[in-house]
């Protein structure tokens, strides 16, 4: 992923910064979920991917206690937050950078993969990385048929176009449709998954992950000619209405185990 993905304007870097917060806002109580259920304990070698803000390394980092230890990485770390003692803050991209072989007892990634062109590669140094008995953790989005939800116009054309300009030749927005298969073929056992999708509102993380994303993209739209300036303003105006509501694209965490040697 190019690191000038959110521009050297300071405005555009203060709206990324929260909009990654409202997303981990309104992901993290079913991320946490998922990790309670497969039993986050202490002493474990933990690996956050693509961290972000760091919201989940520092609930990692309580689980796991001074005795363990997380690695928490991202190619771009501008967001990511301070972190305890027990968690280490490295710049790393997953595609170009190693990792050690069987170090890891969780490995947990959320909605990166998705962003990442050479994620089939990833998967297979993923579970390189892992422990014999070591859990991999990977939650990615299944984008297909967002866009073509019932919404009222102007959105409704805008959203179609924005949903289907998000499949880009480097972004596999529906890649949680595909791990729990490429998890079986590495002969990874004990497999799980654990989908859902959400209502998203104006002024809640669950919608403005979202609708901060679609401020950005609207200008570029009417800028291009594809989308009228009233169009798009009266569009901006419709999702921030009280009472507007829409639905998320479906998200999937995938759970495996490598087998014990
Ligand atoms: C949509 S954000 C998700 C952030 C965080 N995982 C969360 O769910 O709150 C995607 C993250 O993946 C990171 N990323 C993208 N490509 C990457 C790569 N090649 N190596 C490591 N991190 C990468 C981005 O910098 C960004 O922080």
């Amino acid at each position: 992923m190019s690191q000038e993905r959110y521009g050297t304007d300071d405005e555009e870097i203060d709206i990324e910064r929260v909009r990654l917060g409202m997303l981990a806002a309104a992901r993290d109580p079913k991320t946490f979920r998922v990790l309670e259920g497969i039993g986050v304990t202490r002493g474990m070698q933990v690996l956050e991917l693509g961290a972000g803000a760091g919201t989940v390394s520092a609930w990692l980092a309580d689980r796991v206690g001074d005795e363990g230890r997380v690695l928490s990485t991202d190619i771009d770390l501008q967001f990511h937050a301070d972190m305890p003692a027990n968690v280490e803050v490295r710049r790393h991209d997953i595609e170009s950078d190693p990792l050690p072989a069987g170090h890891f007892d969780l490995i947990h990634a959320r909605a990166v993969l998705q962003h990442v062109p050479s994620r089939e590669d990833v998967v297979t140094k993923l579970v390189d990385a892992l422990k014999p008995g070591g859990w991999l953790v990977l939650e990615d989005g299944q984008f297909m048929g967002f866009g073509e939800q019932g919404l009222a116009e102007p959105y409704r054309t805008i959203h179609r176009i924005i949903s289907a300009g998000s499949q880009e030749e480097w972004r596999d927005p529906d890649f949680g449709l595909q791990i729990l298969d490429r998890m079986r073929a590495h002969g990874l056992v004990d497999l799980d998954a654990v989908g859902d999708l959400w209502a998203m509102r104006p002024g809640e993380p669950g919608g403005e992950w979202w609708f901060l994303a679609l401020e950005r993209a609207v200008p570029h739209l009417v800028a291009a000619g594809i989308v009228s300036e009233a169009d798009g303003e009266a569009a901006l105006a419709q999702v921030r209405e009280p009472g507007f509501v829409m639905l998320s694209p479906a998200s999937i965490a995938t759970i495996g185990r490598k087998p014990q040697v």
